[in-house]
């Protein structure tokens, strides 16, 4: 792994771990550059988001993203990149980023490549206070409108949809979907921020309503609802995006928790909490699962 080989990057990396060196939001987060060196006396690089644990974490926040990444990807949506790494005693989440794909540059200039990316949140034209009335029916409709192959893009952000679901991760809000902008046509870009949340309580909501009756209840049952009405898919088909996603991480779990570095511990606190929770198979219930915002 290139990773461990480049001396330069971990010395950036122990770094932003002792000085958490931070790109904003919640979490610790550092932007980090390898680069290294190519046969024609350029560098390669490699532009990547690292998210690190913290000693308070109340469960293994950083494994339980780098799975649910994983497990994006397995059930094949298009996923950005990623691993985990364990340094001086903590996780580390790299994430490739794909605004700043790998450049290749001659001699001592390296020359810059960025792709211009917008968020859902500038696509519905909402500021940032107006974030929670963001919904996918909403987005679903932008699609339609303004995206290259809209077709395919609807399918996939349905597919995110279920994904989100099965892993608990509940913080899909606007700024967690994006798209590339070419000048003319939008793209989604890869998904990124897959991260599992704690479910207290009996309430479990996505961050974005799912139907156009703004059902928002983290449960496949309104995913399904959303299938037909928002995302054109015949009944059929969305069940089947359901059910393999579903069988593949049933497959795959062990796999991926190994991959991911999750010990015997971690997975238990994960499997069947986060990860396809019980509670996201239940039927819609008009008395517990919220409505509007
Ligand atoms: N792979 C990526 N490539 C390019 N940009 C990215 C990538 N992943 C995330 N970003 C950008 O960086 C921002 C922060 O990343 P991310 O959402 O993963 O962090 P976070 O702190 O978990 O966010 P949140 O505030 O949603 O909890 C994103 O909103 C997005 O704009
Ligand atoms: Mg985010």
């Amino acid at each position: 792994m290139r990773f461990a080989e480049g001396e330069a990057f971990s010395e950036a990396l122990s770094r932003a771990l002792m000085h958490g060196t931070s790109i904003g939001g919640a979490r610790p987060k550092a932007l980090l550059v390898d680069r290294e060196p190519v046969a024609d006396g350029g560098l390669a690089e490699r532009h990547m988001i690292a998210k690190f644990s913290l000693s308070t974490d109340p469960y293994p926040v950083v494994k339980a993203e780098a799975v649910a990444m994983n497990l994006a990807r397995r059930v094949g949506l298009n996923v950005s990149s990623s691993e985990l790494v364990i340094r001086a005693g903590r996780d580390v989440l790299l994430v490739d980023r794909f605004d700043r794909p790998g450049t290749l540059g001659s001699g001592p200039g390296i020359i810059g490549q960025r792709r211009i990316m917008v968020s859902a949140l500038t696509i519905l034209g909402l500021s940032e206070e107006q974030s929670r009335y963001a919904t996918y029916p909403q987005l679903a409709d932008e699609i339609r409108r303004r995206f290259t192959d809209s077709k395919q893009a609807l399918r996939e952000l349905f597919s995110r949809i279920v994904l989100n679901i099965l892993v608990s991760n509940t913080d899909d809000h606007a700024r967690n979907h994006a798209a590339f902008w070419d000048g003319q046509d939008l793209t989604l870009t890869p998904a990124y921020d897959i991260s599992p949340q704690l479910r207290p309580g009996q309430v479990v909501a996505q961050a974005m309503a799912i139907t156009r009756d703004r059902a928002r209840a983290s449960k496949i049952a309104v995913a399904l609802r959303a299938g037909e009405e928002v995302f054109n898919l015949k009944p059929d088909d969305a069940r089947e995006i359901v059910d393999r996603q579903v069988h593949t991480i049933r497959e795959e779990w062990d796999d991926a928790a190994e991959e991911c570095q999750l010990t015997q511990a971690d997975k238990q606190l994960v499997w069947e909490r986060l990860i396809l929770n019980p509670g996201v198979f239940h039927p819609e219930d008009p008395d517990f699962d919220t409505y509007g915002s």
